[in-house]
């Protein structure tokens, strides 16, 4: 949509001049990550404070533009650029990128919504704590941005996603009221748990705009096996026996499958890992304040001697170490595959005992609807979330594939739902589960999440067109 001239000059007071940007300036921010979805905004703003995120919100009240809050715009669901909206603006939270403070004896920090999650693993790293959440884009992805999409990552078996760590919130409302809810209590039983409305609210609730966080023990050992599985049906029982034999310390537990690791190996010139090839392999990382070699060791040597692994290796350096993970953070072909952006991938949850069902599922669906696509799931099967992906490979298979795209997606979306699984296990619904997640919930808890949206926004300023499927 065009969007119309608006005088900026109240905007430029409030944030400083320099931090209205417009036309080239803020082209950038206006095309979402995986440059699926572009937007047209009258400007990107960049609020220095929670006070003029504030006085941001009353303009846009005032002029009825639309707010479209920005943290790394890392995201994968197409929720943080505005697209065929009403009159919009970003509100990008990058320059509030303070942490206020480490509070070591306390176990807790905080620090402003633009706050990236590498530099919070570095603060609480430099004071003798752990801050759990990690992910590939740790470098860009903001404490914001996290939160309101309730991001999950690699260590979620061991330590549960970005609800299990949000402690207290900041946020600017509607009306432009600042909600100071930043309380560290690790109990209180007071009433509604309003922080946590916030949590996977996509922007579509309010703009956050400081937090506080659990911090928890470091981890000084560490180590990472990538074990070649005997077969999908292995999966679920070395995850079982991984939990058994090393119990806490179990930080990851990542499907990593032959298909994507050879890819990933050619494109970037690689090494293989393994000797003995496998079409599956785990990439599991142990983690603890005491050693955890004896403990990887026997759990491995136990896994063999079930018959779930035919091999496997661990990480002796740190060069090592940085590798295999390299190899799984760079699974998610963006750039991997010619025809990748015509492909799916799927965030999916289902329970944990039904990810090899799932899995064999897609692949069903997939031979038979786009016969020859490639199929195949990667990700974190340790919290029951795998991200399938169905893509043409060869160019004669880009038609056959588009003309059954719709019916492929119906077919793989039926199935999770049949499995009791969520379209959206971290990514988030945002522009594009939008209309697909609808059957996921039943009309009384769409009806429960409208009357939430209502009552906190009641003129739908806070990002229109994600999340919420359209009444
Ligand atoms: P943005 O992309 O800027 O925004 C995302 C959503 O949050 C939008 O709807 C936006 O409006 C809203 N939002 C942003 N900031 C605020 C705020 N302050 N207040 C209110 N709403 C706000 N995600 C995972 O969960 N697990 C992974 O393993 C993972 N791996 C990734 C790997 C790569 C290479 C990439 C590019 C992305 C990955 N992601 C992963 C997705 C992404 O990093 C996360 O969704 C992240 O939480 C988004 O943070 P962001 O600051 O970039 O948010
Ligand atoms: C991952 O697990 O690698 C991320 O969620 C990124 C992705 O799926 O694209
Ligand atoms: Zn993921």
């Amino acid at each position: 949509m065009k969007q119309p001239p608006v005088e900026l000059d109240q905007l430029r007071s409030i944030v400083g001049a320099a931090n209205v940007l417009e036309g080239g300036d803020a082209a950038p921010l206006l095309t979402d990550w995986r440059n699926k979805f572009h937007g047209e905004a009258i400007a990107v703003v960049r609020p220095g404070s929670a006070d003029e995120v504030a006085q941001v919100v009353q303009w846009c009240a005032t002029h009825d533009v639309v707010v479209v809050t920005q943290g790394g715009n890392t995201g994968l669901s197409g929720g943080s650029v505005p697209v065929d909206t009403r009159t919009a603006l970003v509100l990008s939270l990058t320059r509030m990128n303070q942490i206020e403070s480490v509070d070591a004896e306390g176990w807790t920090m905080t620090v402003q919504a633009g706050v990236t999650i590498e530099a919070m693993q570095d603060a609480a790293a430099a004071a003798g704590r752990l801050f759990a959440p990690d992910w590939g884009a740790r470098g860009t992805a903001t404490i914001g941005g996290a939160i309101a999409t309730d991001a999950g990552g690699n260590n979620v078996v061991r330590y549960g996603n970005l609800r299990d760590q949000v402690m207290g919130l900041e946020a600017v409302l509607a009306d432009g009221q600042v909600w100071n809810g930043l309380r560290a209590l690790r109990k209180d039983s007071s009433g509604y748990d309003l922080k946590q409305l916030f949590v996977g609210s996509e922007g579509t609730l309010g703009v956050i705009t400081r937090a506080v966080v659990k911090l928890h023990p470091a981890t000084p050992h560490e180590r990472s096996a990538f074990a070649a599985l005997t077969d999908l049906d292995s999966l679920m029982a070395l995850f079982a026996m991984a939990r058994d034999t090393v119990g806490e310390a179990l930080l990851a537990f990542e499907l990593v499958p032959e298909v994507g690791v050879q890819k990933v190996c050619d494109t970037f010139d690689l090494v293989h890992p393994m000797a003995n090839r496998s079409e599956f392999y785990v990439l599991c990382k142990l983690a603890s304040g005491r050693p955890v070699d004896d403990d990887l060791t026997n759990f491995l040597t136990s896994a063999a001697e079930a018959g779930l692994i035919t091999d496997a290796i661990v990480a002796s350096t740190a060069e090592q170490e940085s590798r295999l993970w390299k190899i799984r953070e760079e699974l998610p072909p963006t750039g991997l595959y010619e025809h990748q952006a015509l492909g799916l991938k799927m965030d999916t949850a289902v329970p944990i005992e039904r990810m090899g069902e799932y899995h064999d599922a897609v692949r069903a669906i997939a031979a038979e609807v786009v016969p020859g696509a490639l199929a195949y799931g990667f990700g974190h099967v340790g919290d029951g979330n795998l991200h399938m992906m169905v893509l043409p490979v060869t160019d004669d298979q880009v038609e056959p594939f588009l003309e059954r795209r719709d019916e492929l997606i119906a077919r793989i979306d039926a199935a999770t739902f049949d499995l009791d699984g969520t379209l959206s296990a971290e990514h988030g619904v945002g522009r594009d589960l939008r209309t697909r997640v609808e059957p996921q919930k039943s009309p009384i808890e769409w009806e429960l999440m409208r009357t939430i949206k209502r009552a906190l926004d009641p003129d739908g300023r806070f990002n229109p067109g994600v999340l919420l499927p359209s009444e």
